[in-house]
């Protein structure tokens, strides 16, 4: 069987037969991510996506869902289009690949160009991954090795939030604040220390009562009491989400991050903005911490970057941070094969320019507060408890108890969400994620293209589905 067989034109099912066969060989030799087996396992198949275009996605039925979720927080752009697909073709004509290892190549010197430009401050040193995790374990060893080089070199704890999820690699998941996803690996990398987040629908329950800006005053002050605690000789960096992704889109509340900024500068540690998601427009902005106002030491990247056409990740370095690797012998001995790879950096750079020609920034910033409303409308359900986020970036938590904003225990968490509101809302069309690594939510984050026609389309999806999860409470 080939590609070129079993995909069928848009809106077509796959024949029986061939679905048949692709759910066998899922089931025979398929390992899903982040996923439980026993699915497959049982026998109850896997859904199959075949095709893209736009803002929706098809499955091997034939049937087409909203993609919700941009894939995973990475089709920017939308499927489908044709200038990415040929800038990939092209580069993998003239160069399909050189590593960056001593050598160069001219798709990756002109991104890291870009990437510069676009970033603040004097962050102004590219160094390439080919994903998000890989991003943030580079940040890790490069602060280490930056504090060595610079006289500091005890300085090696990072500081992250509670539930913040920063990837897989061992000392990516030591950054990971969720401690279901890192039990079974301990230990870890030594020196990942946690901080509160800024929801703060629940924080009274984080023991804070007072105003958002208040709010954001104490969050931020947890840092600096947690770099106290260590010792400040001993900690390197501090991790944080532009909007906190894992628990259901945390803004910062305001001040909070000059707060930050200024408690990291007070003690020698580099605040690294984990923009993996939030970069690329998904907040209206090339960078997050632009939109938000702050400016970082590092910031981490990948998906959006090429809207997943290619994969590459970006680590975004500040001149103060590179000086000390400019001289002599001093190298960072860390790198990866495919990190910059010249056709992943080719379909980076033709993703930038259609942003630019397209105007996504600005039709992001200008959309957002729509898609907001088009969300909170659905805060006359008994079961939604909060609506929140940036940009194109929502999420709403899911509530037992609207008064008391009480959650729902484990069981019938993994009833509602697994049992029914995942199935459910891919069922009536709608690709996103219902997500319990903190309290339950539904997260939303469309491609930057969509409008208010779209908007409106995901709220009618949400209320019949939530009211019907409602009923079943
Ligand atoms: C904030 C953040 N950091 C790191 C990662 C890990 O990225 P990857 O899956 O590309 O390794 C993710 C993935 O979702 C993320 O959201």
């Amino acid at each position: 069987m080939t590609i070129d067989t079993v995909i069928p034109a848009e809106g077509v099912a796959l024949d029986r037969a061939t679905e048949a066969e692709l759910q066998q060989k899922a089931k025979d030799h398929l390992w899903m991510h982040f996923a439980r087996q026993s699915g497959m396992e049982a026998g109850n198949g896997v859904p199959i996506i075949v095709r893209g275009e736009g803002h929706h996605i098809y499955d091997s039925h034939g049937k087409k869902y909203i993609d919700g979720l941009s894939g995973l927080f990475v089709v920017q752009l939308g499927h489908g289009r044709e200038r990415l697909a040929e800038a990939a073709r092209k580069q993998a004509e003239e160069l399909a690949f050189f590593p960056l290892w001593s050598y160069a190549h001219p798709t990756a010197i002109e991104l890291a160009d870009r990437l510069a430009d676009y970033a603040p401050g004097d962050l102004n040193r590219v160094f390439f991954t080919t994903g998000g995790g890989e991003a943030v374990e580079s940040a890790w060893k490069l602060a280490k090795q930056y504090f060595k080089l610079t006289g500091k070199p005890m300085k090696h704890k990072v500081i992250s939030r509670a539930i913040a999820y920063h990837g897989t690699p061992q000392g990516a998941l030591a950054i990971t604040g969720i401690p279901g996803m890192k039990e079974m690996f301990e230990p870890l990398t030594p020196g990942g220390f946690r901080v509160p987040n800024t929801n703060y629908y629940r924080a009274e329950e984080m023991g804070f009562t007072g105003s958002l800006e208040e709010f954001g005053q104490w969050a931020a002050n947890r840092i600096e009491e947690a770099i106290l605690f260590e010792g400040p000789d001993t900690v390197a960096a501090v991790f944080l989400e532009p909007v906190q992704n894992s628990g259901g889109c945390f803004p910062p509340p305001p001040g909070y991050f000059a707060r930050v900024r200024e408690i990291c500068d007070k003690y020698d540690v580099l605040l690294v903005s984990d923009e993996v998601i939030c970069a690329y427009g998904r907040i209206g902005e090339m960078f997050a911490c632009t939109a938000l106002g702050y400016v970082p030491d590092i910031i981490t990247s990948a998906k959006g970057l090429t809207s997943g056409y290619s994969p590459l990740g970006a680590m975004i370095v500040s001149d103060r941070i590179y000086e000390p690797f400019k001289h002599g012998q001093t190298a960072f001995y860390h790198g990866y094969t495919f990190a910059g790879h010249p056709v992943s950096a080719a379909v980076a750079l033709e993703n930038l320019n259609i942003m630019e020609e397209e105007g996504i920034l600005a039709h992001v910033r200008e959309n957002s507060p729509k898609f907001r409303a088009a969300l909170e409308r659905l805060k006359d359900l008994p079961i939604v408890g909060d609506v929140r986020g940036e940009g194109y970036f929502f999420g709403i938590e899911l509530v037992k108890n609207k008064e008391t904003k009480e959650t729902f225990n484990a069981d019938e968490s993994e009833r509602l969400l697994r049992g029914f509101l995942s199935k459910a809302l891919f069922d009536a069309g709608l690709y996103c994620r219902a997500d319990d690594r903190g309290d339950p939510v539904i997260q939303l984050a469309p491609p930057l293209t969509i409008g208010p026609a779209e908007f409106d389309e995901i709220e009618a999806i949400l209320r019949s589905v939530l009211t019907e999860a409602g009923n079943l409470l």
